[in-house]
């Protein structure tokens, strides 16, 4: 069997977290470069997005988390604001990747950790972000709950992940550019056999943005809405801390 024919765990256990760690460390070092290729730079674009919808500004003095923060770019972005005067911490469970975000702002810091289990207080945190990274929990349900245990109450949570157009003719295309054209060029420069390919699976089998919705909303969370990114492509949730 090719290593690329391997059947990945995508729908969670301990096998998938396993999985996540050892991929994310394997792919370390080309991800930035990647993650602006296959978005075509878009995903700096909707990092800038999402910041905005934070409402950061209502405590520009305060704490925030990078959750699942990989090599810190949207921590950093909201670091970089002008006017922002606080901290953001950026939580990973891989070192290698939070290595690589090492003077990307000196308002961020890093720390190893897993975001079922914050080595945080309760109702610490201001607000929090997820870029692409709750898909790649093995619980969902716990990572929601645990990022609402370490906010404090009117604190906002926003999420960017990975969803699929609504439009059939739009997701058809789509569907051929992330499964067929994507893993190819995630494969030749990432030199990682199952990386890029689980990115599609991954999208396939996580929850769609209204059942993420009503995830947020049961897991602590109010007044949570979403948009849809060109088209469809990605998803940016947004919820407040009850
Ligand atoms: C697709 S990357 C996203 C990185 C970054 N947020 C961004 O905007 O580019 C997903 C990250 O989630 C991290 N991750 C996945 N599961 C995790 C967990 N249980 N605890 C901490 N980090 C986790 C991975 O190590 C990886 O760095």
């Amino acid at each position: 069997m090719l290593a690329s024919d391997r059947k990945l765990p995508v729908s969670g256990g301990p096998e998938k977290r396993a999985y996540v760690r050892e991929m994310f460390t394997a792919i370390a070092p080309t991800y930035d470069r990647l993650n602006r290729i296959i978005s075509l730079r878009l995903d700096q674009r909707w990092r800038r997005y999402g910041v905005q919808r934070l409402g950061w500004e209502r405590a520009p003095e305060g704490m925030y988390l990078d959750l699942c923060a990989g090599t810190l770019d949207f921590g950093a972005t909201l670091a970089r604001q002008p006017g922002f005067q606080g901290r953001v911490v950026g939580a990973d469970f891989v070192q290698r990747m939070l290595r690589l975000g090492r003077g990307k702002s000196p308002r961020l810091a890093p720390v190893n950790a897993d975001a079922l289990s914050l080595p945080f207080s309760d109702r610490t945190f201001d607000g929090a972000m997820v870029g692409w990274g709750v898909r790649n929990l093995m619980d969902l349900d716990a990572g929601l709950r645990e990022a609402a245990r370490v906010l404090k109450p009117g604190a906002r949570l926003v999420i960017l992940e990975m969803t699929l157009p609504p439009n059939p003719r739009l997701r058809r295309v789509y569907q051929f550019y992330f499964r067929r054209i994507l893993p190819w060029i995630g494969r030749v420069i990432s030199k990682h056999t199952t990386a890029y390919t689980w990115l599609p699976e991954s999208t396939q089998a996580f929850p769609g943005p209204d059942e993420l919705q009503r995830r947020m909303e049961r897991e602590g969370f109010s007044d949570v809405s979403y948009q849809l990114l060109l088209g469809g492509v990605t998803a940016l949730h947004v919820g407040t801390r009850a």
